[in-house]
């Protein structure tokens, strides 16, 4: 079973402190939305899960193995599947088959579970027409899936994904969520955004506010607060914030997130 566990973690760049005693617990499979402000701490967190920056003060531990470990840091990673939100920095072929295949390459995979995994990635995102493609010349958009193929071809126990589809457009979004929806029976899957309709689709939404977790619980719970979502610098939904209006004028109006649902709310 995949697990994170961070306890009592604060970290500083410098004299800056980022974060401030952040602690969360993640048990088993789960879709996990971060949501918050920009400098809020969010990328800085996932970065010390993933042992990219040092952790100084708190504990990490990834399926057990801890981050203070330096033995572990090769075996954390390989269960860490990371999709950054800059798809140019992460590639390391010019083809993209090859690129997909550099991974299970890497962790020595036999010929066939490798050409297996590579199929498989580049069915999963859409992209097995693209195979052949250079990927300088595959689009915003398709470069962001083609990074996602390349993490998955390793079968991680953890994907987090730190704001990496800013390009997808409307319905390469709904495609992604489907596969992430697909992933979330036996990973665990940390979405970083701002977008709050994005994370209406997670198990579990955590916001973040000056290097802090302000609130951590289910999505709808968080997301239809409107009011306290714009004072920590989140953009709410229009439907939200109309509603949260209605609120102050005496209607009870209920959850609401989606335009469907305060449709439903002015008809009744
Ligand atoms: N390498 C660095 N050196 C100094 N300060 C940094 C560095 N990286 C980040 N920071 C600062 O740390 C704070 C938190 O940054 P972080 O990237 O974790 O925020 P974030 O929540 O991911 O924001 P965003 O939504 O904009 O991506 C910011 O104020 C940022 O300026
Ligand atoms: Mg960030």
């Amino acid at each position: 079973m995949p697990q994170i566990k961070a306890e009592d973690v604060s970290f500083s760049y410098g004299t800056k402190d980022v974060l401030s005693s952040v602690s969360l617990s993640i048990d088993g499979p789960s879709f996990v939305a971060f949501l918050g402000a920009n400098g809020s701490g969010k990328s800085t967190f996932v970065r010390l899960i993933d042992g990219l920056l040092p952790l100084k003060r708190g504990e990490i531990t990834v399926n057990g193995m801890s981050l203070k470990d330096g033995k572990k840091l090769y075996d954390i990673r390989k269960e860490i599947g990371f999709v950054f939100q800059d798809p140019d920095s992460q590639f390391v072929s010019p083809l993209l088959a090859d690129d997909v295949a550099f991974g299970p390459e890497n962790y020595g995979f036999d010929e066939k579970e490798r050409d297996d995994s590579v199929s498989r990635s580049l069915s999963l995102t859409g992209l097995e027409t693209y195979k052949n493609r250079l990927i300088e010349t595959l689009s915003g958009g398709e470069k962001e899936r083609a990074q996602l193929a390349g993490v998955i071809a390793l079968s991680p126990s953890i994907l987090i994904f730190d704001e990496a589809f800013a390009m997808l457009d409307g319905d390469g979004e709904e495609k992604l969520m489907t596969l992430i929806s697909h992933f979330r029976e036996n990973r665990i899957i940390i979405m970083i955004t701002h977008d709050v309709l994005s994370a209406l689709w997670a198990d579990r939404v955590v916001l973040f506010s000056g290097g802090r977790i302000v609130k951590d619980g289910k999505p709808r719970e968080i997301l239809c607060d409107a009011d306290y979502l714009m004072q920590i610098g989140i953009k709410p939904t229009l439907p939200s914030v109309i509603a949260s209006k209605m609120r102050d004028m005496g209607v009870e109006t209920g959850c609401v997130v989606t335009r469907d649902e305060l449709e439903v709310l002015l008809w009744n």
